[in-house]
């Protein structure tokens, strides 16, 4: 008897929970956007980053092209909530205005797509020549050929 109680508060428990189907989504990330992440950067981004998110001086934006998907996502993350630097532990509140405005006018994106996009698109490791021995420890004469072959 007691067994048929506990099972029968176990199915109700059960569909208790399936059976409202108006439970809130999940999460967020159901969002759909209307513009993939390379139609926001080739539209507005671009303009004030670089083509190649190589950072614009004059319009004193910083590269976008050093970090990969993971680290660009948390700025992105930020940008688009209110520069509150929750994530990334920087300010962003020029660029969290500027979020704000895009977003009104529908450049909206997912920040994990476009990290995605941007680093798939621009990055360029920086350690490729930082790797580079240095060159005033160089001598200016007799470079013996197999020191600098293979590799
Ligand atoms: C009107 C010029 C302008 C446009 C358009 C613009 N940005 Fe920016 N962005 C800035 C400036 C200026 C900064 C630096 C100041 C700051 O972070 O608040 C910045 C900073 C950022 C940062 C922080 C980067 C870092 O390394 O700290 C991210 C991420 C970013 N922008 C993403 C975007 C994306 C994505 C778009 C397109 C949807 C975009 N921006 C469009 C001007 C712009």
């Amino acid at each position: 008897m007691k067994k048929t109680v506990i099972t029968t508060l176990a199915l109700a428990a059960i569909f208790g929970l399936n059976g409202c189907g108006n439970a809130p989504e999940s999460s967020s990330e159901a969002k759909t956007y209307s513009k993939t992440p390379q139609q926001v950067w080739e539209g507005k981004c671009f303009k004030c980053h670089g083509k190649n998110a190589e950072g614009l001086t004059e319009k004193k934006t910083p590269a976008m092209n050093d970090r990969q998907a993971g680290e660009l996502e948390l700025d992105l993350y930020d940008v688009k909530n209110d520069g509150l630097n929750q994530s990334s532990g920087t300010e962003h509140d020029k660029m969290a205005h500027n979020m704000k405005k895009l977003m009104e006018q529908g450049w909206d994106y997912d920040p994990k797509a476009m990290a995605q996009f941007i680093e798939k698109s621009f990055y360029k490791m920086p350690s490729k020549t930082a790797q580079e021995p240095a060159v005033e420890e160089a001598p200016a004469v007799e470079v013996a050929p197999e020191a600098h072959q293979a590799s």
